[in-house]
């Protein structure tokens, strides 16, 4: 068996709860040991947060400099850093790591906005020697990489229409006021921490890339409708984007944290002249194939017909199989990348040029909404 690779991790402490979810996905194939990090900017918290889960005190750093320096001077230092922290930071963080050879997992968006994107893409393509790998984790569910591959068959034919929606109710209940505002989002509200804009960086990222996974295609023009809270609390909370696709296809997206009600609703389809693919997150184990010519069909997460999904599965069709679980493929194939000494070109895992991508797009967006016109993605 390969060695365990040696992780540490920037963000994710008390209160996050993707901070959770990736340290169970690291753990969940037994394919990393998390022995550093930084948990919060908040020392006291840090160390305390460090010891609960059982990180040794001289492993427990300040700040992510002071991890990336010291590490670097062990012998027996990580190999892979994560990052959770808000969105704003990632790129410098990214960067530092990079640069002193540590492979890198980064939580989405892939920076703040798309100067520090480009930045940070042409650091990733400057090192050779290190993986880089970004948790769009709705891409490594076993049902979407099956919508990839039927799509990548041609068992829907030439893609004419895509449309996804990723609507959120962010107040959970609350009346959101110029008060309670700041305590709810934190620092959902500011620029320099959410970067360009919130609603597209957090969730708009995921849809523009769900997109991107599953068809191949890359947008041409846009045109986004971007509504801010309201006029006192100011931060971008609904988008409607329209996209024109390269291959002349057409793009709907509805990206929302104002959805009252609605609780993670993730759902893309995508038709082609022959047939279509749903797939809805909230029943992440099925995904319905209609066939322009036949029946439309209920399809099973490794059952019958669908069984390439297995390759994605841990646990046997009809049991549920979810969230964790696909944020854990991630982990596990970013693993396998940096322990291939001839990196496979046949990557499942979101990287860098999909994060440049989603940047591009979330740009275009906050460019055309601004300027109430259609935008060229490749300007
Ligand atoms: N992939 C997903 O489905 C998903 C879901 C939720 C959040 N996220 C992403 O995860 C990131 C964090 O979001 P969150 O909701 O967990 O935020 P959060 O505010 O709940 O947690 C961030 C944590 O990072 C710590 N932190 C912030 N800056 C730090 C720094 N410089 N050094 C060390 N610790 C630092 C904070 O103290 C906090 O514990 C964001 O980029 C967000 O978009 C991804």
């Amino acid at each position: 068996m390969k060695r365990r690779l040696k992780l540490g991790i920037i963000g994710g402490g008390p209160g996050s709860w993707i901070g959770h979810v990736h340290r169970i996905a690291a753990r969940f194939d037994d394919k990393y040991e998390i022995i550093a990090g930084v948990f919060s900017r908040n020392l006291k918290i840090n160390q305390k947060f460090a010891q609960k889960i059982g990180i040794k005190k001289d492993r427990c750093y300040k700040d992510f400099k002071e991890l990336c320096l010291k590490e670097k001077r062990r012998k027996d230092s990580i190999d892979v850093i994560s990052i959770m922290t808000p969105p704003g930071s990632h790129q410098e963080i990214a960067e530092l790591f990079i640069k002193n050879n540590f492979h890198v997992i980064s939580d989405k968006p892939f920076a703040g906005n798309f100067i520090q994107a480009k930045k940070l893409h042409k650091t990733i393509k400057k090192n050779k020697k290190i993986v880089y790998g970004l948790t769009h984790n709705y891409s490594a569910y076993p049902m979407v990489r099956y919508a990839k591959k039927l799509i990548k068959d041609g068992k829907i034919g030439n893609i004419e229409y895509i449309n996804v929606e990723y609507i959120q109710d962010w107040s959970n209940g609350r009346d959101i006021t110029l008060k309670n505002a700041k305590s709810i989002f934190k620092w959902k509200l500011e620029k320099k921490f959410a970067g360009i804009s919130t609603v597209l960086n957090e969730i708009g990222s995921h849809a523009f890339h769900l997109a991107y996974y599953l068809t191949g295609l890359e947008g041409r023009k846009l045109f986004a409708d971007i509504k801010q809270y309201s006029k006192k609390i100011k931060f971008d909370t609904n988008a409607q984007v329209l996209v024109d696709y390269e291959n002349k296809g057409k793009g709907l997206f509805w990206i929302s944290t104002t959805a009252r009600g609605e609780v993670y609703g993730l759902k893309i389809r995508v038709f082609g002249n022959k047939g279509s693919i749903e797939w809805i997150q909230n029943n992440p184990n099925h995904l319905i194939y209609g066939n322009s010519k036949g029946a439309t069909k209920k399809l099973e997460r490794g059952f019958n017909e669908s069984s390439y999904s297995k390759k994605f599965s841990r646990i046997k069709y009809g049991h549920p199989e979810g969230y964790l679980s696909a944020f854990a493929n991630l982990y596990k194939e970013i693993s396998q990348e940096i322990n291939n000494k001839n990196p496979s070109r046949k990557k499942f895992f979101p990287n860098e040029d999909d994060g440049l991508i989603t940047a591009k797009y979330i740009d275009a967006c906050v460019k055309s909404s601004k300027r109430k016109k259609w935008v060229n993605l490749n300007d």
